[in-house]
């Protein structure tokens, strides 16, 4: 099976949550694939996607929203595992964005995985680190890449049971 591994990311945190997603299945056999998400064109060739997105404002960034939107008939066609990367400190809160919800839906993804994420002042636009310090949210790489790890040898082994129930039925 053929995977697309992709994530929306504004300053990169997410990008690389997607780029250890795609190493621990590859590692775990699965032929998965790391792509861009602008490069994204069709799904074509492609069994099942990953796809994530950081959450602003308590959003997808657009690119993800985007995917979700003009590929929705090809997602819903497809194993499809969606994770949101947010955020930061303990407890992790929200919990949940609005649009959690909405993407599973929209994917009929088969889950849809939360993990902490990464605040790097420095890297921030002037405007972000204004809503950052009105909030007071706390800063800070709060990934773990452990938990990362596990979920997407989860994925991978769900992802063989798939395959070989289809093997099952089209042997007969
Ligand atoms: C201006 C700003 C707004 C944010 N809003 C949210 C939010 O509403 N909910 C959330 O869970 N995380 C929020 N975050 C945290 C980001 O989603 C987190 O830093 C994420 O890891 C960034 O990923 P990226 O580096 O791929 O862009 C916000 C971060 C910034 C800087």
């Amino acid at each position: 099976m053929k995977v697309l591994v992709t994530a929306a990311s504004k300053h990169g945190s997410t990008l690389q949550i997607a780029e250890a997603v795609c190493e621990a299945m590859r590692r775990r056999g699965v032929d998965a694939r790391l792509l861009p998400i602008e490069k994204v064109k069709s799904l074509e060739g492609f069994d099942a996607v990953v796809l994530g997105s950081a959450v602003y404002a308590g959003r997808w960034l657009k690119a993800a929203r985007r995917m979700v939107d003009e590929h929705r008939a090809e997602l819903t066609e497809r194993p499809v595992w969606l994770f949101s990367s947010g955020p930061v400190g303990k407890p992790l809160e929200p919990e949940r964005s609005p649009e959690f919800d909405k993407m599973t839906e929209a994917t009929a993804a088969r889950e849809h995985t939360l993990f902490p994420g990464n605040i790097d002042r420095r890297v921030l636009t002037v405007a972000e680190r204004a809503v950052v310090s009105s909030l007071q949210a706390r800063t800070g790489d709060f990934r773990d890449f452990n938990q990362i790890r596990q979920w997407a040898i989860g994925v991978a082994d769900e992802l063989r049971d798939i395959e070989r129930s289809q093997i099952k039925s089209l042997v007969g």
